[in-house]
């Protein structure tokens, strides 16, 4: 695997794949890689000729409050993991590459769907950082495709709907939430779990999973199955952002008629903030994280 600093030499070494019509995917990443990642570069691995990773912990998606600073780095290791897994490429620039005229002064890419609501509630400004800094990287690598995890679905959502608003040539696929044996979903800040929390966290899952039967088998009371999903958590210790109930094609509150539904939620420990989600579609019955969304 070749490993790349600077925009114009991983441009250059693109440049000859291109040209010969190879079919190119990249896998943004902020690093510390876990099995979820990993199961997005197979999966960038299967339906393209070269895979790039990139791995950049860009401050532009970082509150004030969050930190950035914190967020484990683990170059090395990151490394020896994508080259056993066969990935070509990985890009991985610094702040000064990215954002040599500061950020202060740096052009947005605004992407207003989506982004005030859930998540973007919490984290003002966070996925304008992520739509920034994921469309320079895909003015960067141009690929023809990009490999997000499902477990982020509202920055999937914002990505696909900026990539359809900007007419971008870009297929975005989604990767299936990759799970521990216990069935917490995979972050890279699981690591900020602290010990004694860690086997109470998996109640995020049930309780969304429990909505999700309950939607499945038919009960339309959004608001209760929210609250009751809410209760459990808290009865855990854990403060709740939020449990919500939505359109999975346009991340509305649900509509009673609506097929298409998720059920996703947030919630704080002591030292972490955590997500997850459950996708159902009524149509065809409960289905579970691992199918993409079409
Ligand atoms: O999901 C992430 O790790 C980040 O938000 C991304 C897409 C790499 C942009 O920094």
């Amino acid at each position: 695997m070749l490993i790349f600093r600077s925009i114009k030499h991983i441009r250059s070494q693109l440049q000859p794949h291109h040209e010969r019509g190879q079919r190119v995917s990249l896998v943004p990443t902020m690093g510390n890689l876990h099995g979820g990642h990993i199961s997005l570069i197979e999966q960038a691995k299967a339906q393209s000729d070269i895979v790039v990773c990139s791995i950049f912990v860009n401050s532009l998606q970082f509150a004030l409050t969050e930190e950035w600073d914190q967020y484990p780095r683990t170059f090395e290791t990151d490394c020896q993991k994508l080259r056993a897994i066969g990935c070509d490429y990985l890009f991985a620039p610094d702040d000064g590459e990215m954002y040599p005229n500061g950020l202060a002064t740096q052009s947005r890419v605004v992407c207003p769907s989506f982004t005030d609501i859930l998540c973007g509630r919490s984290r003002p400004g966070h996925f304008e950082g992520v739509t920034t800094v994921v469309s320079k990287l895909f003015n960067i690598i141009q690929p023809d495709e990009s490999v997000f995890g499902l477990k982020d679905f509202q920055q999937i959502s914002v990505i696909r709907r900026m990539v359809e608003d900007m007419c971008l040539p870009i297929k975005i696929v989604g990767g299936a939430i990759c799970r521990e044996p216990d069935g917490l979903a995979m972050s890279s800040r699981n690591v900020f779990i602290r010990s004694y929390e860690r086997p109470k966290v998996t109640v995020l899952k049930e309780s969304l999973f429990e909505v999700g039967q309950s939607l499945a088998e038919g009960d339309k009371d959004f608001c209760g199955l929210e609250r009751h999903a809410s209760k459990r958590i808290k009865q855990l210790g854990f403060e709740v952002d939020y449990i919500s109930v939505r359109n999975s094609l346009t991340l509305e509150e649900a509509a009673i008629n609506d097929r298409d539904l998720i059920v996703l939620g947030a919630m704080f420990t002591k030292s972490a903030r955590l997500i997850d989600n459950f996708i159902i579609r009524l149509d065809n019955k409960s289905r579970d994280d691992s199918e993409e969304k079409k």
